[in-house]
């Protein structure tokens, strides 16, 4: 087992009407004034912001508020929350939404609590050392910003969609409501569901060695996530199910599953990150679209572990060969993808790249991550083409 920290400050507050505790959570942090920011719609059309503008004003809570984040969120309204903050004196945002909106907030934080442009943390020109304090009520279970140090920006110019992560960013609180979940549309809940198992998988597909608890907890949380995604196809409002899915997606992605690993591959997520850039797809859908691909072009360099997953993960009986197994383990994934209604494609994710696009996906993933892609399989940019076309 490899050396490990294991960080998780963030304060969960779990289960049904838990966002009625927002109040005192607030209040914990003896801020002066709060910015409130929400994505496009959602969180109003669901009455959640009605009501906690409600119990903001009975407690006396001061706050402004700035809507807006899209999924794949930019640059421009980061841009708007800093100037929004420094002008109103805002010192704690809350987030209410999904990962892009948590995303959004954090960059607003790194832009107050540092001087100059906050885009050159995501360009590699200098690190942040702070960001104002962030809280959440979460209502997508998928992206695991809520635990993460992770903060995922796009620049508009250019189609840049890069990453910030430092433990400043890491939330206060995240009140986390299942039942808030059930107005998703299916695609989004699918999304999620696929983002959340990926955030393990890319975890597990490591080089690492003897690592049977963290193995344990992430096999189980694959599977778990595996059998409640597809009880939600049919029961969107199966409470159990829902929870089960939200829990998993913030522990999945708040580094418990990467203990004593190598860190993980991540190779999936940086391919994918470059199609949210440029073609702006759902991050869930586009991850599901690229890792049968990744998958197969690797698999042959860490034979074991695609067995392991096989068998541990989607239950496939030992084959003739590790080979064979591997590839039925994969196959298996993506059928569960298909069940989903997730697509295992480009095309059906409803993106054509060109030869030229594809190139430059490849050439400006190997640039976002500075030349240094995949633990299963070290991928160069030839490697990248060969993915990116492979999952046409
Ligand atoms: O904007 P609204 O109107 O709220 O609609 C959202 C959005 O269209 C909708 N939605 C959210 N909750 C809803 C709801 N609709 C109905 N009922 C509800 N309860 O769902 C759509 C997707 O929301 P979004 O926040 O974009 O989803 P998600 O949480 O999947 O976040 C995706 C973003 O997070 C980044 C992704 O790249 C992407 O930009 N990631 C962030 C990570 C991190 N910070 O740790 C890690 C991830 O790997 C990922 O890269
Ligand atoms: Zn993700």
């Amino acid at each position: 087992m490899n050396d490990f920290n294991y960080y998780a400050p963030t304060k969960v507050v779990f289960g049904k009407g838990a966002e009625q505790k927002v109040g005192n959570l607030i209040k914990e942090q003896n801020c002066k004034k709060v910015l409130i920011h929400y994505g496009s719609g959602s969180a109003r059309r669901s009455g959640l912001l009605d009501r906690i503008e409600a119990i903001f004003d009975k407690e006396g809570i001061t706050y402004v508020e700035l809507g807006g984040v899209v999924p794949n969120p930019r640059l421009s309204l980061v841009y708007e929350g800093i100037a929004l903050c420094k002008k109103e004196n805002v010192d704690f945002i809350l987030a209410v939404g999904g990962g892009s909106v948590i995303d959004s907030a954090k960059a607003i934080g790194y832009g107050v609590a540092n001087e100059g442009d906050v885009w050159d943390f995501f360009d590699f020109k200098r690190k942040p050392t702070a960001c104002l304090p962030i809280g959440v009520v979460l209502t997508i279970a998928a992206a695991g910003s809520e635990m993460s140090g992770s903060c995922v920006i796009t620049k508009e110019d250019g189609g840049m969609k890069r990453g910030c992560t430092t433990d400043y960013s890491r939330l206060k609180f995240a009140v986390l409501d299942p039942e808030l979940t059930m107005t998703l549309p299916p695609y989004q809940t699918a999304c999620g569901c696929t983002d959340i198992l990926m955030h393990t998988m890319e975890r597990y597909f490591n080089h690492g060695e003897n690592m049977e608890l963290t193995d344990g907890i992430s096999e189980a949380l694959m599977r778990t996530v595996i059998r409640n995604a597809k009880i939600l196809v049919k029961e969107p409002e199966n409470y159990d199910a829902r929870a089960e899915v939200m829990w998993a997606g913030s522990l999945s992605h708040n580094g418990l599953t990467g203990c004593g690993t190598d860190g993980g591959d991540w190779a999936t997520h940086k391919l994918e990150h470059e199609l949210g850039g440029m073609f702006d797809v759902a991050h869930g859908a586009g991850l599901a679209a690229i890792w049968g691909s990744w998958a197969r072009y690797v698999c042959g360099e860490r034979i074991e572990r695609f067995v392991q997953f096989a068998e541990h993960v989607m239950g496939v009986e030992p084959q003739e060969t590790e080979q064979k197994t591997a590839e039925a383990g994969i196959a298996a994934m993506e059928d569960f993808y298909r069940e989903i209604h997730m697509p295992t494609s480009l095309t059906e994710l409803g993106i054509a790249p060109t030869e030229e696009q594809i190139k430059e996906l490849a050439e400006k993933c190997n640039a976002a991550v500075r030349g240094n892609l995949g633990k299963v399989k070290h991928l160069d940019v030839e490697d990248m083409i060969a993915i990116y076309t492979a999952a046409k």
